[in-house]
This record gives structure tokens, sequence and C-alpha cells, in this order.
């Protein structure tokens, strides 16, 4: 398998205002690489407010990078033009919000189809629903009309409209049970199978279990760990892993009983481990560095390895 894209050193730090004249910087990504090979689907795993969205948005180029670089295919994506958007779609979690309620389930499949001048597109869109188990007689039907399941389903119908080589979905399921949402994970290892990669942003590490190929693990915009399923499910190495799997499902940060010291945080946000405070096997060095490791081709960065 051959790497489709590579996210290189990504930086995002966004300006806060604090006020008329005041502000303040917030670091959402700090040097983030992985690359995301062709047919795989890759999970990124964090905790609310960890990066995923933010890392999500700068592959759409929605957002663009303080630093570092997205390649498609060796090609800087900031170079490419509207083909990009061809290669590169979205999902996102709330289908609810994500359609628009006035139009009918066909017309939303066909607008990238009009945007991008495809030329069959009636046959398009009955061949995209198929695909994703739709059934034809909901293309009529206004996104309302639809059950959570059905409307992920156009959602994933119009991202793969244009034949992309990678999916973002923003954790596509959260706003499913647990049945429907078997279903639509299934749905992108089908897609697999077909030639279309996915990233696969979720908080829910047990979500991806399944079908994801490879995970990378995010902490406060950090990379903490990553490689193949089986390494990081069933041989974590981070503290920070083991801490996820420990904890499923993981609770919000601010329902933690182990609250984050504010004394120093900045200190560690800027020179060492975002995972200092609640990590049970920290060291004095942690507050400065962390050493980044390869460990039989998995990830690691920490101070243990
Ligand atoms: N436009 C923005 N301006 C300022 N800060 C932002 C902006 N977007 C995101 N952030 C901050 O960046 C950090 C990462 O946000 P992001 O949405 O990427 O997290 P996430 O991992 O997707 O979280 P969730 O699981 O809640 O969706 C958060 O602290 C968030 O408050
Ligand atoms: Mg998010």
């Amino acid at each position: 398998m051959s790497s489709l894209l590579e996210i290189i050193s990504l930086s995002k730090v966004y300006k806060i205002s604090r006020g008329l004249f005041t502000h303040t910087y917030h670091p959402a990504v700090r040097k983030v690489s992985f690359s995301i090979k062709e047919r795989e689907v890759f999970g990124l795993i964090g905790e609310s407010g960890s990066g995923k969205t933010t890392i999500g948005k700068l592959i759409l180029r929605l957002e663009k990078p303080t630093e570092g670089s997205i390649k498609l295919r060796g090609e800087d994506i900031r170079n490419m033009g509207k083909e990009y958007t061809k290669k590169v779609s979205a999902v996102f979690q709330d289908p609810f919000s994500s359609l628009n309620p006035y139009m009918k389930v066909r017309q939303i499949i066909e607008e990238p189809l009009l945007i991008h001048k495809f030329g069959d597109r009636g046959r398009r869109v009955e061949d995209v629903a198929q695909m994703v188990k739709l059934p034809k007689y909901l293309l009529d039907r206004k996104p309302q009309e639809l059950s959570g399941g059905q409307r992920q389903r156009v959602a994933i119908a119009r991202a793969v409209s244009l034949s992309p080589e990678l999916i973002v979905a923003d954790e596509p399921t959260a706003s499913l049970d647990a049945t429907v949402r078997k279903e639509i994970l299934d749905l992108f290892a089908e897609l697999k199978e077909g030639g279309i990669s996915t990233l696969l942003i979720t908080h829910d590490i047990r979500a991806v279990e399944r079908i994801a190929d490879r995970l990378a693990i995010i902490y406060s915009g950090m990379l903490m760990e990553m490689g193949t399923k089986d390494q990081v499910l069933k041989d974590p190495k981070h503290p920070y892993t083991k801490y996820l799997l420990e904890n499923v499902p993981v609770r919000h940060p601010k329902e933690r009983k182990v609250r984050v010291q504010e004394e120093g945080v900045q200190e560690v946000i800027h020179k060492g481990c975002p995972f200092y405070w609640l990590c049970s096997q920290k060291m004095e060095a942690c507050k400065q560095s962390i050493k980044e490791e390869v460990l039989d081709g998995r990830f690691v960065a920490c101070n243990l390895y």
C-alpha cells in the first residue's frame, strides 16, 4: 500500500481575542505527522478538544496551517485547484445540519456533480445511492423525512459521488444508535474495498476497533501513539493510550476526577508532555521534553521508551 495523503509536521495555532486589544494563542494542533495509505481506514482518536476536527479541517482546506504541510500523492494541497475537492471529500457528525433541508435527497447528492460538470448525473446519483445501500424511493424525500442512519447514507453518497480517493469522516456515527452505527462503519470498510480510503475521526476508540487498519492517538494537539490497530489496542505503549482504553467511554475532560493543574500548564504545553498532569508514570524529564521513538514500526512520543 503506498502513501496517499501525507501530513508533515502540521501545526495550527488559533488566535483568541480576550477583549478589544488583547489576545492569546491556542495551539490546537502541534507538529503532527502521519500518512494515510491507499485502501485504508485510518482512525484518528482523541478526546474532546484534542484537535481532531482541526486536523480534518486542515486536510479539507477549510483552515490554513500555521506551520507544516499536507501532500496528496506527493503534491502540496495548497497548490492544487478545484480538483482537490473531487479527490478528498467530507462526512460530518450531524447529518441534520450538514444536509440542506430544502433540497430533495436527489439534489443533495447531485450538487457536487453539478459543480464539477459531471455528465450523466441522474444515473450517477442512482449508482451511488445503491453503493451506500440507500433505497431508490428515498431519493425524492427531504432529509428531515429520513432516519438518522438514512441521512448519514445520503451524506456518504454525496461524499463518494465524484469518486474521491479519501473521505474525511468527522465523528460520522456519533449521533446514531448502536445498530445503525455498525452499518455505517461497515460502509466505510466496503468503500475501502472499492479503493476509497477514510480518515475516521472519533473520540470513541472502541468504535473503530472493527474497521480501522491503523490508529493515531492525539492528546492536546499532539500525536501520542500511532501504529496498526493491533499494536495500539492490544499492546498499547503510551500511558495515555492505556488510559483511553481503561476509560471507555472516555469522560469529557471537564468531568474528570483528576483535574489538570493550572499552574505550570503553559510551560508543559510549550515544552513537555501535555499528558504530564494525568500520567501515572510521569518523570521530571516529561516537564521539559518528550522523546519520540519508533518501536516495531509504531510511533510513541513518551520518555518511558
Ligand atoms: N476557530 C477556533 N478558534 C479558536 N479556537 C479553536 C477554534 N477551533 C477549535 N479551537 C480550539 O482548538 C482545540 C481543538 O478543537 P477541535 O475542534 O479540533 O477538537 P476536537 O478534538 O475535534 O474535539 P471534539 O471531540 O469536541 O469535537 C479546542 O481547544 C478548541 O477550543
Ligand atoms: Mg471535533
